[in-house]
């Protein structure tokens, strides 16, 4: 039968729940990024089966620095070895790979990794693929004001004539439409400070499931939810 859905175009996604997903389970919680991290390159692959064109996840904040440091030592392994293991497979399935966030609080290798990864995926026409590490969106749109406010001192931009284009444009996610879907995992119900600009018109959909169970199937359940939804962008329903 052929499939009537709207596929939202770009998915982003809370992964939460690593950690409670592996004490469950008697394990380390590193057991449960490890896990985590599996899912996501499933997902990616489910996505794009799906035909969804932008996925964007939350993979360590500005926050999660404050963990304990095997902990983020632990996370920045498991984001090294993507960036090192990935890129055959996005040559493969035509995958193009953006960081974004601060990426300069970085191990020097692992920004390195990232702007090879970068480059070499930029010309891939398949699913865009957004991994968002040392990411907050206070700290994106702080990042983003003082470059305008650099332009406008210098006398290169209006501040008077700056409009939100102006603002979108120098976000870590410039180019990028925002999400039609926000996807947060394993029960807990705020956005914690992630792409707060560009989810003023998204979807928000929260599951109980923990992310190292997330599935093709809970995919499937939130972009169903997603086709209940009508979306009126602050107008009314005709
Ligand atoms: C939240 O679970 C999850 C994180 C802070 C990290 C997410 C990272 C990954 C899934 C792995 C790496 C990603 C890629 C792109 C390869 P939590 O630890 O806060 O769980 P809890 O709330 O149950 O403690």
């Amino acid at each position: 039968m052929e499939d009537k859905r709207k596929v939202p175009a770009h998915v982003a996604i809370i992964m939460d729940g690593n950690g409670r997903w592996a004490k469950k389970r008697g394990l380390p919680r590193t057991m449960g990024h490890a896990q985590g991290a599996r899912v996501v390159e499933q997902i990616l692959e489910d996505a794009d089966h799906m035909g969804i064109r932008y996925l964007t996840v939350y993979a360590f904040s500005t926050e999660n620095w404050s963990r304990p440091g095997s902990e983020v030592t632990a996370l920045m392994n498991l984001l090294r070895t993507y960036m090192k293991t990935s890129l055959a497979k996005c040559a493969r399935n035509n995958v193009r790979i953006r960081v974004i966030g601060d990426k300069t609080r970085l191990d020097e290798d692992l920004q390195q990794a990232i702007a090879d990864l970068e480059r070499d995926t930029a010309s891939n026409t398949g699913i865009q693929f957004q991994i968002a590490i040392n990411y907050g969106a206070r700290d994106e749109m702080m990042r983003a004001i003082r470059s305008l406010a650099a332009d406008a001192a210098a006398g290169r931009t209006d501040p008077s004539a700056l409009t939100e284009e102006d603002l979108s444009a120098r976000l870590d996610t410039a180019g990028i439409p925002d999400p039609d879907l926000l996807i947060r995992t394993c029960g807990e119900q705020r956005i914690s400070n992630f792409l707060l600009w560009q989810i003023a018109y998204s979807e928000l959909y929260f599951t109980d499931c923990a992310w190292p169970d997330f599935s093709k199937a809970e995919l499937e359940k939130a972009v169903d939810a997603y086709n209940h939804r009508e979306r009126r962008y602050g107008g009314l329903v005709n």
